[in-house]
């Protein structure tokens, strides 16, 4: 069985303030949750100050949303993994579409930071997905494949496990439209494939797949109700407590 994992991207929002906010209230419906993993992805700027918000509540984890692939040195305006995992940071997305699109980030520098972080002990989560005019032309399949393979490439089957992968169709993303849940566990499925070519069956069962792309409360629980999908990497609604809340008890519910 797979624990399933919500997690929340604020991308470039929410103050300190607004941030240890969120937090209180998300403690209130929370706290205790142990079913289901839930993370935060806060901007760098508010890492520490979440961190300080959740106290002794280890329950819940905290992420950044992209680091560096060096260990430190001469990288101005740069986070590496080492620098994260001094604010006890346990996780990292990596490869976000935001990422590959505005900052050129190809699968081989995306392999470099998944590789980092693994050294650093920090569990990536990788993100994958097509594009409209990719999945218009029926190439749904191939890019996840050369995504996949190149982004976990010389990984162990015991990093591949710790990895998270994330399902993100950059159509779905910050649009408001999700894909249907069967458009999802079709590539959920294919994406499980993959891995079982790359490593062995028992490996790929266990790797978590998250769907994300316009996950609200009222698509969250038939999204997670799928066979292949473990989670969702939640944007836009994650920014308010109530429907992050939701679309975590969504995943218990399922
Ligand atoms: P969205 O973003 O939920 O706002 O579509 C998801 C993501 O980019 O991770």
């Amino acid at each position: 069985m797979r624990k399933k994992i919500v997690a929340a991207n604020w991308k470039m929002n929410m103050t300190q303030a607004e941030s240890a906010r969120f937090v209180e209230s998300l403690l209130l419906d929370l706290g205790d949750i142990i079913d289901i993993e839930v993370v935060i992805l806060p901007p760098f700027t508010a890492i520490a100050k979440v961190m300080e918000a959740l106290g002794k509540a280890q329950n819940i984890k905290v992420g950044a949303q992209n680091m560096h692939w060096e260990r430190s040195g001469a990288f101005t305006g740069e986070i590496s993994a080492a620098l994260l995992r001094d604010l006890f940071v346990h996780y990292v997305v990596l490869g976000h579409s935001e990422r590959r699109t505005l900052f050129g980030e190809t699968d081989e520098i995306v392999n470099r930071k998944v590789r980092a972080a693994h050294e650093a002990t920090l569990r990536p989560i990788v993100c994958v997905g097509e594009t409209l005019e990719q999945r218009d032309k029926g190439n749904v399949d191939k890019i996840l494949s050369i995504q996949l393979r190149g982004s976990l490439k010389g990984l162990s089957e015991k990093e591949l496990q710790e990895t998270v992968i994330a399902y993100e169709p950059v159509w779905a993303i910050g649009t408001g439209r999700n894909a249907t849940p069967e458009q999802a566990q079709e590539a959920h499925m294919f994406i499980r494939h993959t891995l079982r070519e790359m490593a062995d069956d028992a490996a790929a069962e266990r790797v978590r797949i998250q769907y994300g792309g316009s996950v609200k409360p009222e698509n969250a629980r038939e999204l997670m109700s799928q066979p292949d999908i473990d989670g969702a990497l939640v944007g836009g609604a994650s920014l308010d407590p109530r429907s992050f809340v939701q679309i975590v008890k969504a995943a218990r519910d399922e």
